[in-house]
C-alpha cells in the first residue's frame, strides 16, 4: 500500500485567487486546485481589495474540499497546514489565515506560517530534477516585489537589495496599460507583443536605471516615465517600444543578479515570482548563468504565478512552531523578515 510521508496542505490567499494544494515532503505535488478570478478583475480593470477578499471568502472552503477530493485523502491523513501570512492584501490574508486556523484547530494539526515571497522561491524545489546547491542567489520578481536575497540554506535568508520604487511586475503592468496592450496584469501580453516585433531601431534606447550603482537595489519608476515620453512623441511603434522596454528591464535584472552571485560566491541562481515566467528574462539569465558558471534554477511556468503548491513546500522546509494565537496576517512582511 502507498505509504505517504509528511503531507502538508497549503493555503495561499495573498491576492484575489484562493489556491489550495497538498504536497508530500515539500517536493511532490499531490493535488492542486485554483479558483480563478481573472475574468472578474478584467471587468473591474484591476484588483479591488475589498472585492478580492469577498471572492476569497466565497471560494476558500469549496477549494479546500475540492483539493482533498482530488488527492483522495481524508482530513486526518494531512500532517500539517501551511498558510501565507503576508505580504498581500489584508482582507484576503485574513480569510486564508482564519480558515487555516479553524482547520488546524478542528483537525488538531499544526499550522505553519509562510512568507509569500519565500514561498515563490520554493517553486524551484517541487518535482525538480536538479538539487539546489547553496549558497544560492535568488531573484524574486513579482507584481508587488523585486528582491535579491542570498539563500544560505532552508530558513536562512539574507536580504541583498530590492526595488526602491515600482516592482518589476508592476512596471510591466503599468507599461502594458500605457501602451494600450492590456488593462490588467499585462506583463505576459506585453512580452508577447515584444517577441513578435520584427523591427529594430538603434535610435530608440530606453534608460537602464541605476544598473551601475554600487549596491543591489533597483529603480523602475523612471523607466516607466521614459516609456510615456517616448510613446507621446509618436515616433516609434508601440511594438518597438514594448521590445526595447523588455530589453531594458531584463538587462538590469540580470546584470545585478549575476553581479550579486559573483560577490557572494553563490553556487546557484534561483528565480521566483510571476515575472520569472518572462521568456526573455529566462533566456538572458540562462545565457549569463552559463557564461559565468552558475547553476540556474527557474520554476516551471505553472509555479511562477501565485500557487499553494510552493506555500506547502516552503512550509515543509521552514517549519516554525508558533501557537495559533501568534499567527497573524502581515500585509507588509518583507522577504527576509522573521515571522512573529
Ligand atoms: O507573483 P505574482 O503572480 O503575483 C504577486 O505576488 O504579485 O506576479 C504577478 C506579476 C504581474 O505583474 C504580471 O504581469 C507579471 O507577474 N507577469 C509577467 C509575465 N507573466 C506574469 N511579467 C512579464 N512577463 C511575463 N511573461
Ligand atoms: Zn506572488
Amino acid at each position: 500500500m502507498y505509504n505517504p510521508n509528511m503531507l502538508i496542505l497549503g493555503i495561499e490567499t495573498s491576492c484575489d485567487e484562493p489556491p489550495v494544494a497538498i504536497v508530500e515532503d515539500g517536493i511532490h505535488e499531490i493535488a492542486s486546485v485554483l479558483a480563478s478570478s481573472a475574468d472578474f478583475s478584467i471587468e473591474t480593470g484591476g484588483i479591488v481589495p475589498e472585492v478580492a477578499a469577498r471572492k476569497q471568502l466565497e471560494f476558500i472552503i469549496p477549494v479546500i474540499s475540492k483539493t482533498l477530493e482530488q488527492s483522495h485523502l481524508e482530513n486526518s491523513q494531512i500532517d500539517a497546514i501551511a498558510v501565507t501570512v503576508g505580504p498581500g492584501l489584508i482582507g484576503s490574508l485574513i480569510v486564508g489565515v482564519e480558515s487555516a486556523k479553524a482547520l488546524s484547530f478542528a483537525c488538531n494539526k499544526p499550522l505553519i506560517a509562510v512568507n509569500h515571497l519565500i514561498g515563490h522561491i520554493y517553486g524551484n524545489f517541487v518535482d525538480s530534477k536538479k538539487a539546489v546547491e547553496f549558497p544560492a542567489l535568488v531573484l524574486v520578481v513579482s507584481g508587488g516585489h523585486t528582491d535579491l536575497v542570498l539563500m544560505k540554506g532552508h530558513g536562512n535568508f539574507e536580504y541583498i537589495g530590492g526595488t526602491l520604487d515600482d516592482a518589476a511586475g508592476e512596471t510591466f503592468d503599468k507599461t502594458a496599460r500605457l501602451l494600450g496592450i492590456s488593462p490588467y496584469y499585462g506583463g505576459a501580453a506585453l512580452s508577447k507583443v515584444a517577441s513578435e516585433c520584427k523591427e529594430s531601431n538603434p535610435i530608440l534606447k530606453l534608460p537602464r536605471p541605476i544598473m551601475h550603482s554600487n549596491n543591489f537595489d533597483f529603480s523602475f519608476s523612471g523607466l516607466k516615465t521614459a516609456v510615456r515620453t517616448v510613446a507621446l512623441a509618436k515616433k516609434f511603434s508601440f511594438e518597438l517600444i514594448a521590445k526595447e522596454f523588455e530589453e531594458a528591464i531584463v538587462e538590469v535584472l540580470v546584470f545585478k543578479t549575476i553581479k550579486a552571485a559573483k560577490k557572494y560566491d553563490a553556487k546557484s541562481i534561483l528565480l521566483g515570482g510571476g515575472v520569472s515566467a518572462n521568456r526573455r528574462l529566462r533566456e538572458v539569465i540562462e545565457q549569463e548563468s552559463e557564461k559565468n558558471g552558475f547553476n540556474l534554477h527557474v520554476p516551471p511556468l505553472k509555479l511562477c504565478a501565485d500557487s499553494a503548491v510552493y506555500i506547502a513546500s516552503a512550509g515543509f522546509f521552514n517549519q516554525n512552531k508558533l501557537e495559533l494565537k501568534d499567527i497573524q496576517p502581515n500585509p507588509s512582511l518583507g522577504i527576509a523578515d522573521e515571522i512573529k
